[in-house]
C-alpha cells in the first residue's frame, strides 16, 4: 500500500473534500450538543490509540493546538516536538532538520504533522516516508489545512462559493495561506482578488484580480481575508513603511460602510493588531475570526480520520 500524505489541497479530490466538510459539520454538531466527539462521526480511526507526532520547526498556536485537541478528542495520543525554539533539542548541537525528521520517523508514529520552512523539502521526504506526512504550514508555499478550514467556514454562511468573490488584503507575497487558497478556491467556483502594497505582490496567478485600493476592493468582496504582515520574512530587501501601510491598507471599523452587509471578515491569525487590522474591527458583525479558529479543530479531526482511512489504519 502506498503511503498517502497530505501536502496540498490538490492531494484530495473535490468529492473527498466535500465528504470531509460533511464529516466536519457532523463532528461540530455533535460537539456543540455533547461537548465531546462521538465515535460514530469517524470511520474507523477513533479510539484506535493512533499516535500523532507534531514536528514543528516554526512557532504555532492555532495549528498545533487544533491538531492536538482534535487527536486527543478522537481518543488518539499526540506527541509534540518543539523544533522552533531549538533549545532543549539536539538542533542546538547542530543536528539537521532532515535528520530530526527521520529520527522522529524512526520512532514510528502513525502520522507526522510537520510545520517547516525551506530547510526541509516536504515533497522530497514524502517520496520515501513510510509514515503519512501532513503539511501544517510550509514556508511561504502552502498551508492547506488553513485553506480547508477557511472554505468550510465560508460555506457555513454561503452554502455555495460559486461566483463568490474572495479578497486577500496585505502581505500576499509571504502568505502560504493565500497561496493554498489560490489553488483551492477556484475549484469551488470562487473568484479571487488581492489588494495591498505593490511590493507585497509577487507571481500572482493569471486568474487573480489585483485591486489598487481598499475603496475599490472591499465593495467587490463577499469574503475579506486580512493577512498578517510577516515582518519576520521581510529581511532588509523589502522596504516597508508601517505608517503608509496603516493609512492605505489597514482594515478598520469604518470600512464596514464599504462592505456588503453579508460580507465576512476573516484573518488566519495570529493578528498584528494595529497593523493589518484595527482592534475596532471586532465590533463589526462581519468579523468571523473566532469561528475560523473553532472550525480548525473539526476540519482537522475530519482530515486525520480521512488520512488514517486512506492509509489503512
Ligand atoms: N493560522 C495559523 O497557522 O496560526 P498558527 O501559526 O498559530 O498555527
Amino acid at each position: 500500500m502506498t503511503t498517502f500524505s497530505f501536502l496540498e489541497t490538490d492531494d484530495l479530490s473535490t468529492a473527498e473534500i466535500e465528504g470531509l466538510f460533511a464529516q466536519a459539520s457532523q463532528i461540530k454538531k455533535d460537539f456543540l450538543q455533547y461537548r465531546y466527539f462521538r465515535e460514530s462521526s469517524f470511520s474507523a480511526s477513533a479510539n484506535q490509540k493512533l499516535l500523532l507526532s507534531l514536528l514543528f520547526f516554526e512557532p504555532s498556536t492555532r495549528t498545533r493546538s487544533s491538531f492536538e485537541m482534535a487527536a486527543l478528542r478522537m481518543g488518539w495520543t499526540a506527541s509534540f516536538f518543539d523544533g522552533a525554539s531549538k533549545e532543549g533539542t539536539s538542533l542546538i548541537k547542530g543536528e539537521t532538520f532532515e535528520d530530526t525528521f527521520w529520527t522522529l520517523h524512526a520512532m514510528g508514529p502513525n502520522i507526522l504533522v510537520v510545520r517547516c520552512g525551506d530547510e526541509l523539502k516536504l515533497e522530497v521526504l514524502k517520496k520515501t516516508s513510510q509514515i503519512p506526512i501532513l503539511n501544517a504550514g510550509y514556508g511561504t508555499h502552502s498551508h492547506p489545512t488553513q485553506a480547508l478550514l477557511d472554505v468550510f467556514t465560508m460555506r457555513e454562511s454561503y452554502s455555495s462559493l460559486q461566483g463568490r468573490r474572495i479578497l486577500f488584503v496585505g502581505d500576499v507575497r509571504h502568505s502560504r495561506v493565500a497561496k493554498s487558497h489560490f489553488r483551492l478556491l477556484p475549484r469551488f467556483g470562487a473568484e479571487v482578488g488581492v489588494v495591498g502594497p505593490e511590493n507585497f505582490m509577487q507571481n500572482l496567478p493569471a486568474n487573480v484580480q489585483q485591486f489598487q485600493n481598499l475603496q475599490e476592493a472591499l465593495p467587490w468582496a463577499d469574503v475579506v481575508v486580512g493577512l498578517r504582515v510577516q515582518l519576520e520574512r521581510h529581511g532588509e530587501a523589502l522596504a516597508f513603511s508601517r505608517d503608509q501601510y496603516i493609512q492605505n491598507f489597514q482594515i478598520q471599523k469604518s470600512h464596514g460602510d464599504l462592505l456588503k452587509p453579508t460580507a465576512l471578515l476573516f484573518h488566519p491569525g495570529p493578528v498584528n493588531w494595529g497593523l493589518e487590522l484595527n482592534p475596532n474591527v471586532r465590533e463589526l458583525p462581519h468579523f468571523k475570526m473566532w469561528q475560523q479558529k473553532q472550525n480548525g479543530v473539526f476540519v482537522r479531526a475530519a482530515l486525520l480520520d480521512l488520512v488514517a482511512k486512506k492509509n489503512g489504519y
